[in-house]
């Protein structure tokens, strides 16, 4: 089966191009202006759209049981809501498993949730809950065999390791090829603001906010930083930056050489703290939490001038009715996290793109070829070269939308972006050539999603990151 793509405008991390994609078996086959369909070849026009490389979420969490709750979506409705938000590709974070639990326990469990049910490609980053010798011999196996290559440590939550046990952590994943990503705050300086505001009976959703200021979390990024650089410079990726302060102690480090990148998330560009006063308050509460507006500001800037690498959702999905149950008005006991997945490449398009503070390219960059580059998808995802995975997004920049809960594909019960105003629509979404969704409604098949063996780390390929 052959598919032209004509008229429109691609984009890859590089520049944009006036050329026709010609796609043949999953694999992009051709490259040129004016091609010409031969026989057998379903012409796709895209006049005045933007052709571009279908997006990439590094950070999800579908399926995930974070022991006061489960996520209310899995991989067949998570990734039917990212296919319909121009996500052709997802890597998922493994749960926690039982106390004591290996590696391979994990990941044996997330690919019986994954196989037979995603609908676009998938990997997963492993998952440390402790460290001893027998994990610390399995990451080469998981590398090497498995190809997770991209394994997170989590600083709080139940399952937070030590410092001592990052160090040992960071120094045998860069030996055997594996990326370290982090969820960066201090749980010491958590637990102790938490306990001030609790005793106070200071529990509504702003007290979320106010129990983890950016100092909890860009301390956290900070030690970090430092603990990868003593660990024979390890490489290191921080997840879902909320705010200024964390990126310059990320811009210290680089100006260093140090080998560092960061995400940031569309909530932390676009929502702010003002959310928890909402009546509604509690459909925000996630860590780290949602900053004042300076923050935001911050954050854009490291979006426009390259600091920012990449933008995924840290999707992590609880019903509003479940959080208000199980919340009963106490912050502390509200699962965290935001439903988001079919969101981040419309908003950023229209937040970045269209309001002129990216250019298409660094879009690109920013949702599928970074994130390409540092988790082992390269040169098989996040660009439109011959010989890529034919994984498309087209976007209309005349067509607006507004965001719509009732028109997502989620299995939440809210967006908190309900009511945004997008300028851009998405058109079609292509996983391997296939279309998965076409204007916002999903046409894809359940199970129809390949689980991708990443390859080792490569500083080579993260060298011309865009
Ligand atoms: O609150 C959040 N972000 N929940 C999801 C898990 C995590 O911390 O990434
Ligand atoms: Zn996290
Ligand atoms: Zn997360
Ligand atoms: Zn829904």
């Amino acid at each position: 089966m052959k598919r032209l793509i004509k008229n429109g405008i691609l984009v890859d991390s590089d520049g944009q191009y006036a050329q026709d994609l010609l796609i043949e078996n999953g694999i992009i086959c051709q490259r040129a202006a004016n091609i010409e369909p031969g026989a057998d070849c379903e012409i796709i026009d895209a006049s005045g759209c933007y052709v571009m490389p279908g997006g990439i979420d590094v950070h999800t969490h579908f399926n995930i049981d974070v022991g006061i709750a489960r996520s209310c979506d899995d991989f067949f409705t998570g990734t039917r809501a990212a296919a319909c938000g121009g996500t052709t590709t997802i890597i998922d974070h493994m749960g926690f498993g039982p106390a004591g639990c290996n590696l391979h326990h994990q990941l044996h469990l997330y690919h019986q949730y994954a196989a037979g049910n995603a609908v676009i490609d998938y990997g997963f980053h492993g998952v440390i809950q402790h460290i001893n010798d027998g994990i610390l011999d399995e990451m080469a196996g998981m590398v090497h065999d498995e190809g997770i290559s991209s394994f997170k440590l989590y600083l709080t939550y139940h399952y937070k390791v030590s410092d001592a046990e990052v160090l040992r952590a960071l120094w045998q994943l860069r030996r055997v090829g594996a990326l370290t990503t982090v969820h960066p705050e201090n749980d010491a300086a958590i637990a102790f603001r938490r306990s001030a505001l609790v005793a106070a009976g200071k529990t509504a959703p702003i007290h979320h906010a106010q129990s983890r200021p950016l100092e909890c979390e860009a301390e956290a990024i900070g030690r970090m930083i430092n603990l990868a650089r003593l660990a024979d410079n390890a490489p290191l990726y921080i997840v879902h930056l909320s705010n200024g302060l964390g990126l310059d102690y990320l811009r210290l480090a680089r100006q260093r050489q140090q080998p560092v990148w960061v995400e940031t998330c569309p909530q932390y560009l676009l929502l702010n703290e003002q959310c928890y006063l909402r009546e509604d308050g509690a459909k925000y509460i996630l860590s780290p939490p949602l900053r004042n507006q300076q923050e935001l500001d911050r954050l854009w800037l490291g979006i426009a001038d390259g600091s920012i690498d990449t933008v995924a959702t840290d999707h992590c999905s609880f019903p509003y009715h479940q959080r208000l149950a199980l919340a009963a008005g106490d912050f502390t006991r509200c699962p965290n996290g935001l439903p988001g997945v079919e969101n981040r490449m419309l908003l950023l398009f229209s937040h970045g793109v269209m309001s002129g503070r990216i250019s298409p390219s660094r879009f690109v960059a920013l949702t599928s070829g970074n994130p390409a580059r540092l988790f082992g998808l390269w040169p098989r995802k996040g660009n439109l070269n011959l010989g890529a995975d034919a994984d498309v997004v087209m976007i209309d920049p005349r067509q607006s939308t507004v965001i719509n809960h009732r028109q997502l594909h989620d299995n939440a019960d809210y967006s908190p972006y309900e009511g945004f105003h997008c300028q851009g629509a998405l058109v079609l979404t292509l996983c391997r050539g296939e279309i998965v969704a076409r204007n916002g409604e999903f046409t894809g098949q359940q199970g129809y999603g390949q689980f991708l063996r990443r390859r080792p780390f490569d500083s080579q390929i993260t060298a011309k990151m865009g």
